[in-house]
């Protein structure tokens, strides 16, 4: 049988599109291997949203073509794709850079892989228009036992694309207009995961709270009420989306929040920046006050939800006050968790252009001086649970015999000692102390939630 090696970088949609890509070869008798030495072909997803990511895709095909190079000696083929964001982006650019590619394929077009692999036999191949066909459906489903053997949480894509524009990111580019599945298909394949034995299913898009698919009847679904379906599926115990933008948090979105227990108590909403200048600029459409009233009303409909964020640094022009603004927001808010990222000029993107770029040294400063703060507020949130009962999803064998490890509804991973429960299993958990990098905790016993499913 033939081996494919697929490797992904920067978000989760990307995970779950390498899934994808994964399938549509097994159809072409290709198996998955972790090693890429024994593939006959590597798949490399790449992420374009920061310089840094983009780069890596080249010393990546430089390690490739020494592989390459070393099965040759041996008799044996590889050939090699480059697919995702900087595929997109960047097209020939690629063939031409790093000769050892044979296939470059933009995120749109994953289902015409086996066709363009039977092209690139006899040239190089660069697929990355648009089609008007759409691929999600003629992206195959995978067996149940390739489905279980993922995992009990799955990602299920609802919505690509972004059409909001935020003048430092590449996506509206990469992964064009916004796109949402028509309901029916996302709710198939919600109950054939549900069948396989996923229980937990976490919705994503670029800006998947923008989610508008076309219901059955032919109407327009928000999210919210693709939400209150999907708590229908039976097996499903837990949903998340992500990622959101603020000015997409509607009243209904926030009522579900309120309303569906298996929504899980965890929203990632990026805020960006704190500065009402250089939320302008960075065309975010929202200032820090709306945010901050935004996270009242989420707040006053699920109290106890744990809040996360992205945040740029060193945007062009942010000062030293537009950066104490950051700080105080955050200050404000308070966070479980989030992401920072030091500001990286994106060819084609509008802020790449200013003149009033911020020194990289300054924005190695600031982003030491934030994370530190949400780094407290992330382990002040962390010791908050402990004592508190709360759900763990048991998503695999824990680090010693014996223990099994999964997650809080707020994505902290936890560890517990049990035999009697397997993965898969909600289980209620007291929380009995904080680690370096999990929570421990003792069983109590199946969880209610679990039986109400
Ligand atoms: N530079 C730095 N960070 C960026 N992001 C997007 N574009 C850039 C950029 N040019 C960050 C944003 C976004 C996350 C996915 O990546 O914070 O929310
Ligand atoms: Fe990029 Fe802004 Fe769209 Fe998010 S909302 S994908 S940051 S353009």
């Amino acid at each position: 049988m033939k081996k494919v090696f697929v490797k992904s970088y920067g978000c989760q949609m990307n995970v779950y599109d390498a899934e994808r890509m994964a399938d549509v070869l097994s159809g072409e008798g290709f198996s998955e291997t972790t090693a890429p030495e024994d593939a006959d072909l590597v798949i490399l997803n790449t992420c374009h949203i920061r310089e840094k990511a983009a780069e890596k895709v080249y010393s990546e095909l430089g390690r490739v073509r020494e592989i390459k190079e070393d099965r040759a000696r041996h008799g044996l083929e590889t050939r090699v794709v480059v697919a995702g964001c900087v595929a997109q982006a960047e097209g020939a650019e690629i063939t031409r850079r790093a000769p050892v590619v044979d296939v470059v394929v933009g995120p749109q077009n994953y289902h015409r892989l086996p066709d363009l692999l039977s092209r690139a036999r006899k040239a190089k191949v660069v697929d990355t228009e648009f089609p008007v066909e759409a691929k999600f459906d003629h992206l195959p489903a995978a067996s149940a036992a390739r489905t279980r053997s993922r995992g009990v949480s799955a990602f299920l894509t609802v919505q690509e694309g972004c059409d909001k524009f935020c003048t430092f990111c590449v996506v509206p580019y990469t992964r064009g207009a916004e796109y949402s599945r028509p309901v029916a298909r996302i709710l198939d394949e919600a109950r054939r995961l549900a069948e396989a034995g996923v229980r937990e299913l976490t919705l994503i898009g670029q800006n998947v709270n923008a989610f508008h698919g076309e219901g059955p009847g032919g109407e327009t679904w928000d999210l919210a009420r693709l939400l209150e379906a999907l708590v229908e599926v039976p097996g499903i115990v837990r949903l998340r989306y992500t990622t959101s933008h603020p000015r997409d948090m509607s009243d209904r979105l926030i009522a579900a929040h309120r309303d569906l227990p298996a929504l899980m108590p965890f929203l990632h909403l990026p805020v960006q920046a704190g500065s009402d200048r250089i939320l302008a600029a960075m065309n975010r459409k929202h200032t820090a006050d709306e945010y901050r009233r935004l996270i009242d009303r989420i707040r006053a409909a699920r109290p106890d939800i744990a809040l996360s964020s992205d945040f740029i640094v060193g945007f062009p022009g942010e000062t030293e006050q537009d950066f104490t603004e950051t700080l105080k927001l955050v200050e404000a808010v308070g966070f479980a968790s989030s992401f920072f990222f030091k500001y990286s000029p994106r060819p084609g993107t509008p802020a790449a252009d200013s003149t009033d770029q911020v020194l990289e040294a300054v924005k190695a400063d600031r982003l030491a001086r934030l994370q530190a703060i949400v780094e407290d507020q992330r382990k002040s949130f962390n010791h908050g649970t402990v004592g508190r009962r709360l759900d763990v999803l048991l998503e695999r064998p824990g680090r010693h015999p014996g223990q099994m490890a999964g997650k809080s509804p707020f994505l902290q991973a936890v560890q517990i000692e049990s035999d009697a429960h397997g993965i898969g299993d909600l289980v209620s958990v007291r929380i009995t102390r904080v680690g370096s990098n999990s929570l421990f905790g003792e069983l109590e016993g199946p969880s209610p939630m679990d039986a109400a499913a």
